[in-house]
């Protein structure tokens, strides 16, 4: 058995634990979370569906700034949702189910909106179209996915330095594996699904890492592509991994490490109706 412990190629993206995943990404869903929503300017007394709601970034956002009527997210993970659920504000609630059937009526909502999942879900354009059948004429529909080819600073790190020890993880890299993730796919996926008014615009937060135990640990708790890649290596790779990585990274005086993360955002409106105004504060 060699270094990659006999796995050909693995691409299980685990979504379990929640307080693991929140250590590695969920800390960084929340502060864009933030930005989409500002974006969005969606106004008070609305119902938002969240659909791949993970732990709970985006619903919980929604629910301390926006002042929604409701707001459900959707996940499949039971973990996920437990831990979305013990730290949900009101109004949040959440409840497992799948992003190609979701359990809801038609038009029931004024948005759909989905937070750095669409391209983990087996169909994204059906779940596009499941998403706009969810809200009402003139309702919003919105997403928000990490920009993997180019602006997600430490994960284009990570990768850079996982095929530089281990060329065959290229195929494991989500640049590569999440073409959709740019501007004009994300377009054309809104078009196709009979979206209107489509807008796309990048989202920028800052990962800053206190030091490079902060950046690395996490990628340790197998949650996501990249960790459970790692889970994957034999510790000699896994050890040359960590140091490649600690070596490419930029580090501060003070030891931190200070980097960006880029997410591209999309919305179209479904036809029909009235566009979404902000209601009466
Ligand atoms: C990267 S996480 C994003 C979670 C959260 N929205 C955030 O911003 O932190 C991707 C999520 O998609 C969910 N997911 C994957 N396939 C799904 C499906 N078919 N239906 C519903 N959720 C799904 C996973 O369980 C996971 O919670």
């Amino acid at each position: 058995m060699g270094d990659r412990e006999g796995v050909e190629e693995q691409r299980v993206d685990m979504w379990a634990a929640g307080d693991a995943y929140d250590r590695y990404m969920g800390r960084w869903s929340r502060p864009v979370a933030g930005g989409f929503v500002t974006w969005l300017d969606a106004g008070a007394g609305l119902r938002w569906l969240d659909v791949g709601c993970g732990t709970g970034a985006l619903a919980a956002t929604v629910a301390a700034r926006c002042r929604p009527r409701a707001v459900v997210g959707v996940d499949r993970s039971v973990g996920f949702v437990a831990s979305a659920g013990a730290a949900a504000p009101e109004p949040a609630r959440f409840v497992v189910a799948d992003a190609l059937a979701l359990p809801v009526h038609d038009q029931a909502y004024d948005l759909a909106v989905s937070g750095l999942a669409l391209n983990f879900l087996p169909d994204p354009a059906a779940a596009v179209v499941e998403a706009a059948r969810a809200v009402r004429c003139g309702g919003t529909v919105a997403a928000y996915v990490w920009d993997y080819a180019g602006g997600m600073g430490f994960l284009r790190a990570f990768w850079e330095a996982a095929v530089q020890v281990d060329p065959s993880a290229a195929i494991q890299d989500e640049s590569r594996r999440f073409r959709l993730c740019r501007p004009d796919p994300l377009r054309a996926l809104w078009v196709r699904a009979g979206l209107e008014d489509v807008a796309v615009a990048p989202i920028e937060v800052a990962t800053v890492f206190a030091g490079f135990p902060d950046l690395w640990e996490p990628f340790l708790a197998g949650q996501g592509p990249a960790p459970a890649y790692v889970a994957s290596l034999a510790p000699g790779l896994r050890d040359r991994l960590r140091d490649t990585l600690g070596r490419a990274v930029p580090t501060r005086s003070d030891g931190s490490i200070a980097l960006t993360a880029r997410a591209w955002a999309v919305r179209g409106r479904r036809p029909g109706g009235t566009a979404l105004g902000r209601a009466p504060g």
